[in-house]
């Protein structure tokens, strides 16, 4: 397995002496050639979990291991297979050019000079930035910065490649080639992926598994198709007439109804004849439209997030 990670904890301590546990017990695997969305609320552990992957949060407990070295017992050989893009493109010296760049992060990698300089223009074509290579990268678009960030994290041609929001505050036009740049890292060179965003339609488009994180628990876990299927079969909108009584919306509220207006609302349901159900806590308001809804990752998280309440560990998150 490409990446591993077992159990990780970190705990922060905040100003007034309060302990915080930012992440509690995530475990999961990542394998060869495939991109994980990791997609949570703010706050949710995000970012602390993609930096002790990375080597730069000391995990109070657990371990990682990317192609079997662990990051505690082999911590150089387990960082030398990855690379790491973390908000706000901290893996560039700003002053610097991405040509002087890449030998730093090259040299640190344990590139020569000359190797990481054909590996930087290589990289840089690719993304059609090598008449940048020369720029100091504060003069270059918030968008090229991050390209650049990009190259830089894959000097060293790694096996993983970690990108924290990866497309965040861009352009359209960065966004997209950032996109189809990661699609073509994983499913034809074969690259594992793991990748945060808040950004529902990014994560619809490039994940191939998705995971949520909440209040530092994994809560649901699984190929993108069947956690898009396991919705869409039971996800429903309702159109009414007039807005109803107070005391049928309370009964449709008991059902489950999420009202996205006076009039309207939305429900998962558990079998297709709830349908029924549902009309007789309304009655006698009545009924314009009943739509089965196909479900996008937006309303997914949205249904997700407001039925599964957090557990303390991660194990049983999973089970
Ligand atoms: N360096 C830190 N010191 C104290 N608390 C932190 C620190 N970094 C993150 N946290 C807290 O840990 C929790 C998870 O943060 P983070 O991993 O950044 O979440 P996300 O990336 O999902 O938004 C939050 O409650 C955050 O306030
Ligand atoms: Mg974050």
């Amino acid at each position: 397995m490409l990446l591993e990670v077992d159990g990780l904890v970190k705990r922060y301590r905040t100003k007034d002496r309060q302990v915080v546990e930012a992440v509690k017990g995530i475990r999961f695997s990542l394998a060869a050639g495939t991109i994980l969305a990791f997609l949570g609320p703010n706050g949710a552990g995000k970012t602390t979990t993609i930096k002790m992957i990375a080597g730069l949060v000391r995990p109070d407990d657990g371990d990682v291991a990317v192609e079997g070295h662990s990051l505690s017992a082999a911590s150089g050989q387990a960082l030398r297979r990855l690379g790491a893009v973390l908000e706000g493109s901290r893996n560039l010296y700003w002053r610097l050019t991405p040509l002087e760049n890449f030998e730093y992060w090259g040299g640190i990698r344990g590139l020569s000079r000359k190797m990481a300089r054909e590996r930087g223009r290589e990289l840089m074509r690719e993304f059609g930035l090598e008449d940048k290579i020369g720029s100091t990268v504060q003069q270059l678009s918030r968008g090229m910065q991050q390209q650049v960030a990009i190259c830089a994290a894959l000097i060293h041609s790694p096996a993983l490649l970690l990108l924290d929001e990866p497309t965040l505050g861009l352009d359209l036009d960065a966004s997209d080639r950032i996109q189809e740049y990661v699609q073509r890292l994983a499913h034809e060179r074969g690259m594992g992926i793991l990748l945060t965003t808040h950004q529902m339609e990014v994560a619809q488009t490039l994940a191939d598994r998705i995971s949520i994180i909440q209040s530092g628990v994994l809560t649901l876990e699984g190929l993108k198709e069947d956690v898009l299927a396991r919705f869409t079969g039971s996800s429903y909108v309702f159109e009414l007439a007039e807005a109803p009584s107070a005391g049928a919306r309370q009964l449709a509220d008991q059902l489950g109804a999420a009202w996205t207006g006076e009039q309207e609302f939305r429900v998962v349901l558990d079998r297709p004849t709830d349908v029924y159900d549902i009309m007789r806590a309304l009655e006698p308001c009545p009924v314009v439209r009943v739509m089965r809804e196909t479900a996008d990752l937006a309303t997914v998280f949205r249904a997700h997030t407001r039925q599964s309440v957090p557990v303390q560990s991660g194990r049983e998150a999973m089970a």
